[in-house]
């Protein structure tokens, strides 16, 4: 574990623990405000995010920037970050060795920003964080506390392109983070 942002970074940078380091043009890290109250988890980057080095800079990230505006939410106030770090070939899910090698990296980003909400951007981040035994389908919308962090799974918004009746649902998880933000702040 690293207890600054650059070290952590850096090694990152010259991980060689999986396979997925072999073709990345660069690391996806993280972005965001590195003491965010909420923290957002994807599955691992595509395309125009292996190119940027910044997480949802694509078709799904822009949708998601849109509920955030919708919503009165601000992009910069959240961290942003990924279960893996670099990009699984044609955009497939990471495979469990893959996983596996990259979430000490986010454990300390974690560490690192002690958030007091997660959001799991759909089943990759609710299975390699929650367990295997959720599913996106039950799970979204509902609550989870662990440890003093309030878990909020939800659809990945990559799902939202694919089928539009999610949106509502997307939404509507997101209003329930809002509120929570404000329950909390105001403990
Ligand atoms: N999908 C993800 O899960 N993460 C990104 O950063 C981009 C697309």
């Amino acid at each position: 574990m690293y207890d600054n942002w650059e070290e952590l970074e850096q090694s990152i940078k010259n991980c060689t623990k999986c396979k997925l380091c072999q073709n990345r043009t660069n690391i996806v890290f993280g972005t965001g405000n590195k003491k965010a109250t909420v923290m957002m988890i994807g599955e691992g980057p595509g395309a125009d995010e292996d190119k940027e080095g910044i997480p949802f800079v694509g078709k799904a990230g822009q949708l998601m920037n849109k509920a955030f505006i919708g919503l009165g939410l601000k992009r910069e106030e959240f961290y942003i970050a990924n279960i893996v770090k670099c990009r699984p070939p044609s955009n497939r899910v990471p495979e469990q060795d893959e996983a596996q090698a990259c979430l000490d990296y986010l454990r300390n980003q974690v560490i690192l920003v002690k958030p007091k909400i997660i959001v799991l951007l759909g089943s990759t981040a609710l299975k390699n964080i929650l367990g295997k035994e959720y599913g996106i389908t039950n799970a979204r919308g509902t609550w989870i506390e662990r440890k003093q962090i309030w878990y909020m799974p939800t659809w990945h918004p990559a799902a939202l392109l694919r089928d539009e009746n999610k949106k509502i649902e997307f939404w509507n998880d997101l209003k329930e983070v809002k509120n929570k933000i404000n329950t909390l702040a105001e403990k």
